[in-house]
This record gives structure tokens, sequence and C-alpha cells, in this order.
């Protein structure tokens, strides 16, 4: 067996390691005592997840003397709220979770952003440990200490800035991912690229396919290390999202508002953050900070992403209307990330909340063309 590559990740209060390996979840018992993790370990994770990867790890942290509890939360997005939460809170106590204890959370983003929040605010905080199991939850999710939950009024809305105290990826948990999961894992990792590192870039796009399938896991842990890597040095240099780490919201202005127009379950995060940066390099060209050939390629690459997404059924009104809700709007004009080459993001404020719908009936046209 090959050791996992490691990433230490450092933050204001201290700092966390990032594993990407296989089989980990067999030995995860191990791994807590590493960092001093007590029990009772709350297991926060939902039925999917538990039936496959629950029992291995509840075995291990058995077999290493760690009591466990498993609390489950319903699958999907509809469900990342502060009523489920609450209950996650009160199953919790109601079994004896201690000060001292830890939380760890198993699954895609919905559960490590609940699970993060739950342990950000129970008693004040406890010790966190992710296990993210979906590729998005693996290379963005999972990584640089946000939390929250959905409001009514949008995504993300109530939250927390949380740090783990350790972050284990097992690549094995992968290969019973639907195909739609890795592609919207893929894109997370494309828009890294994007913005941070052309030659990695390059790299995703040679290996499209074999990432997409899974089919090779020395490419998967270095692709997944390297955009967990990159994330990394944006994160800690601005933990909080002052500056900086803004650029990660590339594809992802347009991407929120698609999503919620469409409707949680009918399109997935990375799904909708492909039209988002599709939609974002276009309005780029426009403005004219990308330079055609530049376009053309982002353009290019975007439209050879596998894509099972109504795209022809995609609202541009209603997207646009969505977008004034965005918490990054002032004066009905968008903060936008935009690029100035590839691997060059900049932050363009003053954006009309009108280009929006042009940039949707842009991105229709283009896949469109493309079928
Ligand atoms: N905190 C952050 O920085 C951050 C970053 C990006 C995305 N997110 C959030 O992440 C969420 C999306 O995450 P996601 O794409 O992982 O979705 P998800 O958590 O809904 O998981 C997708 C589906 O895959 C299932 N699943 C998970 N692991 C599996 C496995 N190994 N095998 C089979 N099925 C499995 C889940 O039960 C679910 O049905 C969104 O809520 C988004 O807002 C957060």
């Amino acid at each position: 067996m090959t050791d996992p590559k490691r990433l230490k990740i450092s933050h204001q209060t201290g700092s966390y390691e990032v594993l990407v390996g296989k089989n980990l979840l067999a030995q995860i018992g191990e791994y807590l005592r590493v960092i001093r993790a007590t029990g009772p370990v709350g297991i926060i994770t939902n039925n999917t997840v538990n039936e496959l990867y629950g029992g291995v790890i509840r075995d291990h942290l058995r077999s290493v003397g760690l009591l466990t509890r498993t609390i489950l939360i319903p699958d999907g997005e509809a469900y990342k709220t502060l009523a489920s939460a609450e209950q996650v809170i009160s199953a919790l106590i109601a079994q004896g979770m201690e000060r001292s204890g830890t939380i760890l959370t198993l699954g895609g983003g919905v559960v490590t952003d609940l699970g993060g929040f739950v342990a950000s605010v129970l008693f004040r905080g406890v010790k966190l440990v992710h296990i993210p199991t979906t590729l998005l939850s693996m290379v963005d999710a999972a990584v640089g200490g946000k939390t929250g939950v959905n409001h009514s009024s949008g995504k993300n809305l109530v939250g927390s800035f949380y740090q783990p105290d350790l972050v284990l990826m097992d690549i094995d948990t992968l290969k019973s991912l639907e195909d739609r999961d890795r592609v919207s894992g893929f894109a997370e990792m494309f828009k890294m690229g994007v913005i941070r590192d052309t030659a990695y870039l390059d790299f995703l796009m040679s290996n499209l396919l074999t990432l997409i399938e899974g089919s090779a896991d020395e490419i998967l842990i270095t692709a997944i290390a390297r955009s967990c890597a990159l994330k990394a040095e944006v994160v800690e240099v601005d933990e909080k999202e002052a500056d900086l780490r803004r650029i990660l919201n590339f594809g992802h202005t347009l991407g929120h508002a698609i999503e919620t127009t469409l409707g949680y379950g009918v399109i997935r995060h990375g799904e909708a953050v492909i039209l988002g940066m599709y939609g974002a390099g276009w309005l780029s060209s426009q403005i004219g900070t990308l330079q055609q050939e530049d376009w053309n390629k982002l353009a290019a690459m975007l439209l050879k992403i596998p894509l099972d997404v109504p795209i022809e059924s995609l609202d541009a009104d209603a997207i646009e209307a969505s977008t004034r809700k965005d918490k990054k709007v002032a004066n009905s004009q968008l903060n936008f990330v935009l690029l100035n080459r590839l691997g060059e993001p900049q932050m363009q404020s003053g954006i009309p909340v009108l280009m929006i719908k042009l940039a949707v009936d842009a991105l229709k046209k283009a896949w469109g063309r493309a079928v």
C-alpha cells in the first residue's frame, strides 16, 4: 500500500493535514489518534453514504476503543438547512455528545458543509474531521474552512469559517459515485486550473475521460492533491474571503443563479459552475479583458466536458432576476470574477446585471450548436 499524499494547510490559529490516498477509511482510528481526537465520535452522514462506508469506519473506530454515534440527515441539497442542523445538534446532545468529542463528517459537500457548521456551533466548537466522499467535496467543500447551510433567500447564506483538524480523502469511495457527480467535481478542479495554473489545466484536459471515469488511481490522486494545493495557496493568504479568496468564486455567481433557478436536484453544483464559467469567460471577452485566443481555448475546453443538463430549459430572465439577490450585487451592478487571461482572474465591479441575460443566451447558443 502506497502512502497517501499529504498537504499541510495553515490557518490563523494553526494548521491541519489533508491526506489523499487509498484504503484510508479502514485505518481511520490511527489517523484520529494522531490528532488526539477523543470520543464520542459523532458521525454525520446520510443514508446513501452510511450504507456504503459507515460500517468500515465504525468498525475501525470501535477496534481502537472510540465510541461512535451516527446521525443521519436526509440526502440532498434541500436538507442543507438550519432546521436540519438543529435536528443534528439535538440528536448529538441526546446521544451524549461531549465538548471533548469529535465530529466526523462522511459524505459529499452537503454533509461537510452542514456537519462543519454543526461542529462550529455545538458547545462553541468541537474537533472536526472531514471525510469527503464526492470528488467535488474533496477538491472544494472540505478544504478551506467554509461551512454553511442554505436559507430560503439563497444558498449558503448562514454559516461560519471553521477549520477542520484533519481531512481524509479516500479515492476508493469515488468508485460508487454517479457519472454526473464526477463531472461536477471535475468542474471545480478545472476552475482551479483556469484561475491559478494553466499547466494543471492542460493536465486535466489531457486526462479528461480518465478523471471522469476514475479509471487511473495515480492520476486521480495527483489531480485531487494539486487542486487542493492550489486552493490552499489562496485560502492561506485570505482565510475569511476579504480579497484574494474571492477569485474562487469564478463561475459561481452565474452558477449559483442557475442552480437556484433550475431547482436543487436538477443540476449538480459543479455542472452549474461549468455553465457559469462559460458565462464569466464570455463576459470577460465582451468587456475586452480576455483576448479572443484565450476565450476560444476556454470555450472549447468547457464544451468538451460531458454535460447531461437540460440547458435548453434555462430561463435567462429568471436567472438574471436571481442574480439580483446575490450577496455581490449593489445598485443593480455586480462584482464579478472575470479573466485577464487563462491563469489570471480579476475582480471586476460594475457589471450591469442585464448582461447576465446575454451571457445565458450565449451559453445556450454554444451548447445548442455543440449537440
Ligand atoms: N464549503 C465550501 O467551500 C463549498 C465548496 C463547494 C461546494 N460546496 C457545497 O457542496 C455541496 C455540493 O456537494 P456535492 O456535489 O458533493 O453534493 P452532495 O453532497 O449532494 O452529494 C451528491 C450525491 O452523491 C451522494 N454521494 C456522496 N458520496 C457518495 C459516494 N462515495 N458514492 C455514491 N454516492 C455518494 C450523496 O448522497 C448525494 O446524493 C453544495 O451544497 C455546495 O454549496 C461547499
